[in-house]
């Protein structure tokens, strides 16, 4: 693949397709560690001076127009950080007349050309500049538009992100390798989840899905979050790779009804209503939303035991406290004891990243899904378009 430095870049007007789908809640980001992982490449083709830069992206899944997903939000917030002044162009076909450096596309899912990755809308997103840059590792998983046939039309090259995801994001890192897991849901994630267990040397179950996986085991989970038509599955799965699976002791968790009024509740009152129970006394009314102190503990000698930790995934429902307690925990553990760790996914990065730093040994990768493609052993179709 070529690099930024390999393509001709002064004077050229350049695409940088960046994946700027950011969490927002009350219209505000939660999490802006997609847009400041796009920094380095954005000041790299600057430095190159070029004619000008056209960031692009898509926010959500909108169908059609949604002033909701507008990337003007991303804009702003890119603007603060660079200290530069960014437009926002809200329409692909018209042309982009404005004497800036940096200009961003209106989010690319308002036109339906973009997932159905259509040629002549990437033939549209062309006609605005010479070079392509793909630095949107996010959505490398994916065939859109702006990340697969666009990269056709042009010189392009890839961006220092995705340089660094690849040389992290793979599991040929020093073994034993533990995975940890911790999805909200297992069948969209099936083929993925199975290649990750053949891989790795032990695989520890988190978030939603392990309440599946023991209802499977005929053990009572109440009201906890259980997929029925992936139980069958489960079963087949805990008899293959019972060995290899370490599952939580104790949960922590309330009645669903508490937890609707959680946060009106006293100091006296959560402390009352919020349980720590052993997997096997689960009752029928309760749902857990978090592993206990005793799995945090478990789960940390098996993390101990290991070279390399690969993290996907919340281990309980961090968006509510105190149910972000025990992935705090671990990945304090995991920083503290100097483990090499590879953070997968925006939950994954929005639930542990205060705890754990990038460094050497840490690596936050901005990929979700595109993460867990490759350490499945997959290959990500935007990043093969560039080869
Ligand atoms: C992500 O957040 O995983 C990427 O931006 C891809 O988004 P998508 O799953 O909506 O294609």
């Amino acid at each position: 693949m070529k690099t930024i430095k390999d393509l001709k870049i002064k004077n050229k007007r350049v695409f940088l397709r960046c994946d700027f789908n950011v969490p927002i809640k009350n219209g505000r980001i939660t999490d802006t560690t997609r847009i400041e992982n796009a920094i380095p490449t954005i000041k790299a083709i600057l430095s190159e001076k070029p004619k000008q830069i056209i960031l692009a992206s898509h926010l959500g899944r909108p169908k059609g127009y949604d002033e909701k997903l507008s990337l003007g939000i991303v804009a702003k917030k890119l603007s603060e950080i660079m200290h530069k002044e960014i437009y926002l162009h809200p329409l692909i076909e018209a042309p982009i007349e404005v004497n800036i450096d940096i200009v961003m596309l209106e989010n690319l899912r308002f036109f339906e050309g973009e997932k159905k990755g259509s040629i002549a809308f990437a033939k549209q997103l062309a006609q605005h500049v010479d070079v392509y840059v793909d630095d949107a590792f996010g959505t490398a998983h994916r065939k859109d538009a702006s990340v697969y046939a666009l990269a056709k039309l042009l010189p392009n090259a890839v961006g220092l992100l995705i340089q660094k995801e690849l040389e992290n994001v793979h599991l040929n890192h020093p073994k034993p390798i533990v995975a940890i897991f911790g999805a909200a849901k297992i069948h969209d994630k099936l083929p993925l989840f199975k290649k990750l267990l053949d891989k790795v040397d032990k695989l520890i179950l988190g978030g939603g899905v392990v309440f599946t996986f023991l209802k499977a085991g005929g053990i009572e989970v109440g009201k906890s979050l259980v997929e029925e038509e992936m139980v069958e599955t489960a079963k087949q799965l805990l008899k293959k790779y019972s060995s290899k699976i370490v599952f939580p002791v104790d949960f922590v968790g309330t009645t669903p009804a508490k937890l609707k009024k959680l946060d009106s509740l006293s100091t006296l009152e959560k402390k009352q209503s919020i349980r720590t129970v052993s997997v096997e006394n689960i009752s029928k009314s309760i749902a857990c939303y978090d592993v206990g102190p005793k799995t945090v503990k478990l789960f940390s000698a098996v993390i101990n035991s290991s070279k390399t930790v690969v993290w996907n995934g919340p281990l309980g429902m961090f968006e509510v406290k105190p149910f972000d307690k025990s992935t705090k925990q671990l990945a304090n553990y995991i920083s503290k004891h100097n483990k090499k760790c590879i953070v997968c996914g925006g939950d994954t990065v929005a639930s542990t990243s205060g705890v754990l730093k990038s460094g050497k040994l840490v690596h936050i990768s901005t990929g979700g899904g595109a993460s867990l493609e490759l350490l499945a052993g997959n290959k990500l179709p935007a990043v093969e378009v560039l080869k």
